[in-house]
């Protein structure tokens, strides 16, 4: 049963924008369905804004809102032999009810229902370049209102962005989102644990061949569906080895070693909401004097970058934080020599510390893992600035963190073979990695339930 107060709250919200925009109507399609191969679709997930106002995951569904307050569905009709294949449809007539929309009609009576819908709005919004073909299916329906002039019709006489109004409302997440993204943090939390001992174990029982990635990968998966997770967020990385210097690896199947460190970047999405966890161990649950110089460098920035996330400060406050603790780290460990480099501020202007880090610290997340949402100040001013590549662009102030908006704190090291970088680092990639709720007084840790700390991992993988 979809608890249709929330999602009608937000969707009076969206008219509220509108309104305040000099009104019109807004319309949103939900994801299209996608084959795979043969007879064989992907599995099915929704659009997250279309989801966002309605809480309806079925395929094949419009939405539209008007500033007036009025909100109209589209979806796919009742059909018998459909649904003996495919499984139960709500239907038109169900929907009012069970969705909380004022109205409700067939998905195959768009061509002709929605010209009327249009008919007499001063403005039309729609969510810009994330659906294909809907500016074309926006502009077929606009001429069958302008076909009707000569009658007496308008035509609405402008078109706006979409996700401009719902990017802000989404941004910051509402209780209802919190105690998901709770949740699924937990269960992610839980699988990187179950990842973890398994490792341990498998190495420990001398398991012939293996644990290789995708054994992991399995025990993660497992943990998100025996707690309703529907999918994973994003596809699992399980990185053996040097392969956790490659961001986007995926799990493969390479061979976890003793002595090695495994990294793994993975999280379920529940109720349609995401959750991100990176974990850094040993295969065997014993971290080398080097990796473990190089992960209590990355904690460390961690930890700076979490004291820095609290309302009132700047989105790229916990980057900043973080990156001056890795670049002490590189400058302590020889990684960048101090006789070549000299000083934080130095590594800072020169950039040389991308070597090593290459990423950015954070970045939202909620129905998407990169969640949606500006990430300056929508009413700042844009100044000149100089970006990473030392190019000159212009830029407004980056945005100011307020209670409910979620950001992962993501600090990494990535050691590539290379001259002059000690030998003993070699091939050492270390990310931690969690998902942080912003509240009055600073920040909740959604997904501390899997430890961090060197020698509560080595506890935990020992048990
Ligand atoms: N898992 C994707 C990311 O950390 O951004
Ligand atoms: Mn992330
Ligand atoms: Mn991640």
């Amino acid at each position: 049963m979809i608890n249709s107060r929330i999602y009608e709250k937000r969707r009076a919200a969206v008219a509220r924008a509108l309104k305040a925009a000099g009104g019109g109507i807004a319309l949103l399609p939900t994801a299209p369905e996608v084959a795979r191969n043969r007879d064989s679709d992907f599995p099915y997930r929704h659009d997250s804004y279309f989801y966002y106002l309605t809480g309806f995951s079925e395929p094949g569904a419009w939405l539209t809102i008007e500033a007036s307050g009025k909100s109209t569905l589209f979806c796919r009709p009742k059909d018998l032999e459909r649904e003996i294949w495919d499984g139960i449809r709500l239907g038109p007539k169900a929907a009012p009810t069970a969705l909380g929309v004022n109205q409700a009609f067939s998905v195959e009576a768009i061509d002709k229902t929605m010209p009327q819908l249009l008919e007499n709005q001063r403005a039309v919004w729609f969510p810009f370049a994330t659906h294909k073909g809907l500016e074309t299916q926006v502009d077929g329906w606009l001429n069958q209102v302008r076909a009707k002039v000569r009658q007496g019709a308008e035509c609405p006489g402008s078109q706006h962005d979409l996700c401009k109004v719902l990017d802000e409302l989404r941004l910051v997440k509402d209780k209802h989102e919190i105690d998901i993204l709770r949740r699924a943090g937990q269960i992610s939390a839980g699988a990187h644990v179950r990842a973890m001992q398994t490792s341990a174990a498998m190495l420990r029982s001398g398991f012939k061949g293996g644990p290789r990635e995708y054994h992991l990968e399995a025990e993660l998966l497992h943990e998100f569906r025996r707690h309703g997770s529907e999918f994973p967020a994003y596809t699992s990385i399980v990185a053996a080895g040097a392969n956790a210097c490659v961001l986007h690896y995926r799990a493969g199947d390479a061979e976890l070693k003793p002595g090695e460190l495994c990294l793994i970047d993975a999280g379920c999405e529940l109720g349609g909401y995401a959750s991100d966890i990176t974990r850094t161990f040993p295969a065997n649950g014993k971290f080398t004097p080097a990796q473990r110089r190089l992960y209590d460098i990355v904690l460390a920035a961690q930890y700076a970058a979490i004291a820095a996330t609290k309302t009132g400060k700047r989105f790229t406050d916990p980057h900043d934080a973080a990156t001056r603790v890795l670049i002490e780290g590189m400058l302590e460990t020889g990684l960048l020599p101090k006789a070549k480099h000299g000083k934080v501020d130095d590594v800072l202007a020169s950039g040389a510390y991308r070597q090593f880090y290459m990423h950015r610290t954070s970045h939202w997340m909620g129905m998407d893992v990169h969640d949606c949402g500006d990430y300056t100040e929508p009413k700042g001013k844009a100044t000149r600035q100089t970006d990473a590549l030392g190019q000159e662009v212009l830029r407004k102030p980056s945005r100011i963190l307020q209670p409910g908006m979620v950001l992962t704190i993501e600090p990494g090291l990535y050691v590539r073979p290379a001259k002059g970088v000690p030998k003993e680092f070699w091939n050492i990639g270390i990310r931690i990695e969690d998902d942080a709720l912003v509240t009055a007084n600073g920040c909740e840790l959604l997904t501390r339930g899997v430890p961090v700390d060197a020698n509560e991992i080595e506890a935990l993988m020992r048990g």
